[in-house]
């Protein structure tokens, strides 16, 4: 159930603030950061990097979650993601999302809906996501 981000939430989402000012957007002009908060509570961000073979772009959410698990984390407790500011709402799209799943099925995603900072589980955004289980 969508609910209203905490004070340590609205920090995730600033920091995903400040990881959008280093996306690299030349063809959407639509800068996009990630944050990811880590077990150990230390925050890993990242931001969207476009591609002019359009279709290679990798959104934020993407490059955060590469980054922090290349840097040796294996599940996060929180994402936030942040366009840009007077935007309404904005989520992370299919593609990032099961890439979220892979690390953490369920954690919080702070976002913006409707001008709120607001939080949804992964779970929710993500019903039976691919996960490793399917394997077996
Ligand atoms: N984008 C993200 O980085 N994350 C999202 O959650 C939505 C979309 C990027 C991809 C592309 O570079 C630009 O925003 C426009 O879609």
């Amino acid at each position: 159930m969508r609910r209203p981000a905490t004070a340590d939430e609205r920090a995730l989402y600033d920091a995903a603030r400040e990881a959008r000012d280093r996306a690299y957007a030349p063809y959407s002009q639509f800068p996009v950061g990630a944050a990811l908060r880590l077990e150990d509570g230390s925050i890993v961000s990242g931001a969207n990097i476009e591609n002019a073979s359009f279709g290679l772009t990798v959104c934020a959410e993407r490059t955060a979650v590469f980054s922090a698990a290349f840097g040796g984390a294996r599940s996060f407790s929180a994402v936030a993601v942040a366009g840009h500011d007077g935007l309404a709402t904005l989520l992370p799209c299919g593609a990032c999302r099961q890439v979220l799943a892979e690390f953490a099925p369920a954690i919080p995603v702070v976002h913006l809906y409707e001008g709120e900072v607001v939080v949804e589980t992964l779970d929710v955004l993500l019903p039976d996501a691919a996960s490793s289980a399917l394997l077996a």
